[in-house]
């Protein structure tokens, strides 16, 4: 396995063939993260990006058959925060360090375009120093052009997968895999820094899905990818089905970090949910960015992706120290910085 994780550092592509291979078999990871290890810390240092989440809306018209907030599940308690409190959570995140504000939220028909430019546009004028990423889902090309021009920086949207029928399996027909590849050039043509990104172990996901998933990385060549573990929750039609793994989700990130040095890779909350130290192994992996959660503790629990997911009772600032000592512990540093890529 070692020659084809030197040669992916070299060339930085690989065959389907030999993605499958790397994926199906997952030796020599301790190899594969020293060589991780080694790509980052040449581009950024012992450095950790933070960015501070805002979730300020758990309304969504989609029904993903593995998420927690999907349209059906009737068990969620359903909340909007108000522009008041997402400049509250500003305010405080700027005071603990953040410098970009990341908006997600479920594809909410409450929060029209205008209400979003709205938003942008007040968050921009307080924190001119602060990028801003939107993580809303699917729009038009024209929606995601007046985001962009009202100022926001980045978009994240996950492919969730890149295998047509395992995206059909995931979602309900109404949703495609075609719409969403499309909404991702889409913000690529615009100008925005994009993240894609998928679970590691949904239901039915094979190595040859994971190693599409890396074909279509190489081909979008996104800024950020996020991944983390698919985590089962109670009231989804997967509520019974496995999670992903730790193992092959550090294995992931080791891959990716490999497969584009100057990635924007986030240790995910997922992760650190599955694990106690799921955080820190995903940056001694190769990960990069952290995403603690700045929402108001009484919203936390409603934005319930997925069960037992951490934080949930924890201030802004404890994470940003936890976070940081996390950090600390294995030899790394979170730093006040927006955190945009650095290029080649
Ligand atoms: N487990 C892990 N990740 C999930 N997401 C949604 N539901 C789950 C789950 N049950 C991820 C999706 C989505 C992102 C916001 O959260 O990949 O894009
Ligand atoms: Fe939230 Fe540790 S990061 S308590």
């Amino acid at each position: 396995m070692r020659q084809l994780i030197d040669q992916l550092e070299q060339q930085r592509r690989l065959t389907k063939e030999e993605w499958v291979t790397l994926i199906a078999e997952r030796k020599d990871a301790e190899y594969l993260f020293e060589r991780a290890r080694a790509v980052r810390q040449k581009y950024y240092g012992n450095a950790v990006y933070t960015r501070g989440l805002i979730e300020f809306t758990n309304y969504c018209k989609n029904n993903c058959h593995y998420c927690g907030i999907r349209r059906e599940n009737a068990t969620a308690v359903r909340y909007r925060l108000s522009m008041e409190e997402i400049m509250d959570c500003c305010k405080q995140g700027y005071d603990l360090g953040f410098r970009t504000f990341v908006l997600q939220g479920g594809e909410d028909a409450f929060f029209t375009d205008e209400r979003i430019i709205e938003i942008l546009t007040k968050i921009k004028s307080v924190y001119k120093d602060c990028a801003i990423t939107l993580s809303i889902g699917e729009k038009t090309k024209e929606s995601y052009r007046r985001f962009f021009d009202a100022g926001a920086d980045r978009y994240l949207l996950r492919h969730e997968t890149a295998d047509k029928a395992h995206y059909e399996s995931l979602h309900p027909t109404e949703m495609s895999f075609e719409a969403r590849k499309e909404c991702l050039w889409n913000l690529k043509e615009i100008g925005y820094q994009v993240g894609c990104g998928f679970m590691v172990g949904s239901p039915g996901q094979k190595a040859e899905y994971l190693a599409e998933d890396m074909l279509f990385i190489t081909e979008l060549q996104p800024q950020m990818v996020g991944i983390g573990p698919f985590v089962p929750h109670h009231a989804t039609p997967f509520a019974k089905e496995a999670g992903g793994t730790v193992e092959q989700t550090l294995y992931m990130l080791g891959l990716l970090r490999l497969l584009k040095p100057n990635l924007l890779l986030p240790a995910t909350t997922a992760l650190g949910t599955i694990d106690q130290k799921g955080r820190e192994k995903g940056i001694l992996a190769g990960a990069n960015v952290v995403m603690p959660n700045l929402s108001p503790t009484t919203v936390r629990k409603k934005y319930e992706l997925y069960d037992n997911k951490i934080c949930t009772g924890d201030e802004a600032a404890e994470c940003r120290n936890c976070l940081s000592n996390r950090m600390q512990s294995i030899g790394y540093e979170l730093v006040i910085d927006r955190g945009d890529p650095k290029e080649f």
